[in-house]
């Protein structure tokens, strides 16, 4: 659980969204997602979990400001509509290794959006402990040529950190990584969320991930796609790598989500 100052911090950095729709011609075709209604309370991780092709990034870019919603749909983010990229609000992508900048240290990568923002000396401090936080402090100096691909995440991650974001939006942020690297930096997410009390919206398609780092999961399905199922993750907060998926309620999620994402598919004709 986030800390209590950690929560007044994010009061109103949580996500409410009501007979959302987009698709991508302008609004005038077959909408990718429709109907989509889910609430995320600030300081909540939840997992957009589906199929690939469902529509999760597309819902997280509308959330995140990026793709207009539809007619009619009610995005908000803080209590405001999103109309553009708010305030307070970061984007963790997939492809972390286009994004780093490569003619420059890890150091001046982190401190990048920062600069001509606030002082050289608040820069520093801030570039420092987010460094600290994804466990980077010991390879400040490192070029991105000189880290593997688990280290470059990392990197992502502390430039959306070094912004003190009340919510990060992350698209499948550890897709590409191998499973040993993918879950520490599962287990770094989760400390980070912890001392931040940063509301956490993470797209996913991998069942295991979505239960094992989320107090919610909203699965995705269908074409156009809807909320097949919002599902609260009933397990202590403190998760294990290896208690936690033996836990018999981690076992039961497992097996009830699948369920609904099978079944879900199939009514959508295999997709
Ligand atoms: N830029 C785009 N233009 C047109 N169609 C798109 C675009 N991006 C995604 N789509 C379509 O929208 C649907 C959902 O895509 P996406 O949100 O990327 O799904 P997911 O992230 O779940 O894999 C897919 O059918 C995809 O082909
Ligand atoms: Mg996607």
């Amino acid at each position: 659980m986030p800390t209590k100052t950690a929560q007044t911090e994010v009061a109103a950095a949580g996500f409410r969204c009501r007979g959302a729709s987009a698709s991508y011609d302008g609004g005038s075709g077959t909408p990718i997602f429709d109907g989509v209604d889910f609430d995320v309370r600030p300081g909540e991780f939840v997992s957009l979990l589906g199929g690939s092709g469902v529509g999760k990034t597309t819902l997280l870019r509308v959330l995140g400001g990026l793709h207009p919603a539809g007619k009619g749909s009610q995005v908000r983010f803080a209590g405001r509509p999103v109309t553009g990229p708010p305030d307070r609000l970061v984007m963790v992508f997939q492809n972390y290794a286009a994004s780093l900048l490569p003619w420059r240290t890890v150091e001046s990568n982190v401190r990048l959006g920062l600069e001509r923002k606030v002082d050289r000396a608040e820069q520093h401090r801030r570039t420092e402990r987010a460094l600290d936080m994804v466990g980077l402090a010991q390879n400040a100096h490192y070029y991105p040529r000189q880290l593997s691909g688990g280290m470059q995440q990392r990197v992502q991650i502390a430039r959306a950190l070094v912004m003190n974001p009340d919510a990060l939006l992350m698209d499948e942020p550890f897709g590409a990584l191998d499973a040993i690297t993918k879950a520490s930096l599962q287990d770094a997410l989760l400390e980070i969320q912890r001392q931040t009390g940063m509301t956490v919206v993470f797209v996913t398609h991998d069942l295991d991930e979505a239960i094992y780092l989320s107090d919610r999961i909203i699965v995705l399905a269908g074409s156009p796609a809807g909320v097949a199922r919002d599902i609260e993750v009933d397990l202590p907060r403190d998760r294990n790598q290896v208690a936690t998926k033996a836990d018999p309620r981690y076992l039961r999620l497992r097996e009830e989500i699948y369920a609904v994402m099978h079944s879900s598919s199939s009514r959508a004709g295999g997709s």
